[in-house]
């Protein structure tokens, strides 16, 4: 069947792997990639498939109502995928209103657009809104979060998401707009911004820089390979149930300080250094405000209704993410310019 697909954040971390999946695998659909292309949006994430005919790019900022209004009217898609999304914690301490606008205002926006080509006749049409286990807020030692689980966001960042989440609900509820969503945990792969922790200690080892670990480095985290959560909204986006939402998470719980020494190990090996030589830049700082103790997704939903299930290791999936880091080292070098490194100065992190 031919479809039209809006995907917004395209040009992102997780975007750019979910554009890459549908353009491959469904050569007649034509997939429109919309993105405003912020410090976290790079075009060098698609190159290998920006000549396929079946791939638009539309540079648009999702807080400008008049500019989504025009490109929905142009386009006429029959499926939104929605990741364009302010997303990192660290950020939204800093400058919270920035969340409000694009994750929340935005959101409202494209749901808006959605609704006005679609009201006449929602048959065949599916808005996706993908979001994030921090809408449920931190899990003490035990137990996970399930579909159920009640909203309780702690940093600006989460709240955002978490009001995104329920003026997607509320569009369903009030409107009969067809939506689903996907609720998942921490996301590693190619493509990842070198603000978020593997990433940036990756880039660190490379550059002798301290591995700044947050607190007591105790803190725990769900960590999923970023091909695996963009085959989970490919499933959920054509099979999900209307309405519904599905958690996705890798069952793969790590303590930061551990993750990190593992990550340190690895690197030493491909590096061919000597080892506990990474582990030697591990170096404590202060901790984050509102920092969640701890995420773990429940994704048997998912897994019992679609048949999802993470493709590979985390042992893999790391080592295929060094090796990614490895060998494209100009894109982690063209990423770090400018911005980057003003904003790591003034964080957490030190000089
Ligand atoms: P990212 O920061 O890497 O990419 C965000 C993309 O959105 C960028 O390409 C950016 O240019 C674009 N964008 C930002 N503001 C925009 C605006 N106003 N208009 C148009 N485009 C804009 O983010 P990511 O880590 O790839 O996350 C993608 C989505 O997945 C987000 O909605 C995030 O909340 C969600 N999510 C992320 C994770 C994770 O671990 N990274 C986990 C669960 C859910
Ligand atoms: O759980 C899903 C979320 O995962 C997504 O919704 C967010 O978009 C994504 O950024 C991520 O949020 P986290 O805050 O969990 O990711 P981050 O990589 O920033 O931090 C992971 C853990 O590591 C967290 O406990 C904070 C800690 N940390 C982070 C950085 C950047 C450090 O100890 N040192 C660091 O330098």
């Amino acid at each position: 069947m031919n479809k039209k697909i809006l995907i917004t954040g395209g040009a992102g971390f997780i975007g750019s792997h979910v554009v890459r999946e549908f353009v491959v695998k469904y050569p007649n659909y034509q997939i429109i990639n919309l993105d405003a292309l912020t410090y976290a949006g790079n075009l060098e994430n698609l190159k290998d498939i920006e000549d396929r005919p079946n791939y638009t790019f539309v540079k648009a900022d999702i807080t400008d109502q008049a500019a989504m209004n025009a490109v929905f009217k142009q386009y006429q898609p029959d499926g939104v995928i929605h990741l364009a999304a302010e997303s990192h914690v660290d950020r939204s301490i800093a400058d919270p209103t920035a969340f409000v606008m694009t994750n929340v205002i935005g959101t409202v926006n494209l749901l808006n657009a959605a609704h006005a080509i679609w009201k006449d006749n929602f048959g065949g049409k599916r808005f996706h809104h993908v979001s994030t286990d921090e809408v449920f807020g931190a899990l003490g030692e035990s137990g996970f979060f399930t579909e159920d689980t009640k909203y309780d966001p702690h940093s600006p960042y989460s709240a955002s998401k978490a009001s995104s989440d329920h003026f997607v609900r509320a569009y369903h509820d009030t409107y009969g707009l067809p939506i689903v969503l996907t609720n998942c945990s921490n996301n590693y792969g190619p493509n990842h911004f070198p603000e978020k922790l593997i990433p940036l200690c990756i880039h660190n080892i490379l550059h002798d820089k301290p591995l700044p670990v947050y607190g007591d480095g105790k803190y725990t985290r769900d960590w999923l390979f970023v091909i695996d959560h963009a085959k989970a909204i490919d499933l959920v986006f054509h099979e999900g149930k209307d309405g519904d939402s599905y958690n996705v998470g890798g069952f793969n719980e790590w303590q930061n300080i551990d993750l990190i020494k593992e990550l340190c190990r690895q690197m030493d090996v491909k590096l061919g250094r000597e080892q506990g030589t990474a582990a030697s830049l591990i170096t404590f700082v202060k901790d984050r405000p509102g920092h969640d103790l701890r995420y773990a997704i429940d994704a048997s939903k998912i897994n019992a209704e679609l048949g999802w299930s993470p493709s590979v290791t985390f042992e893999q999936g790391l080592s295929l993410t060094i090796d990614w880091f490895l060998s494209n080292q100009e894109w982690l070098d063209h990423v770090t310019t400018g911005d980057y490194q003003h904003y790591y100065n003034n964080q957490y992190h030190g000089a």
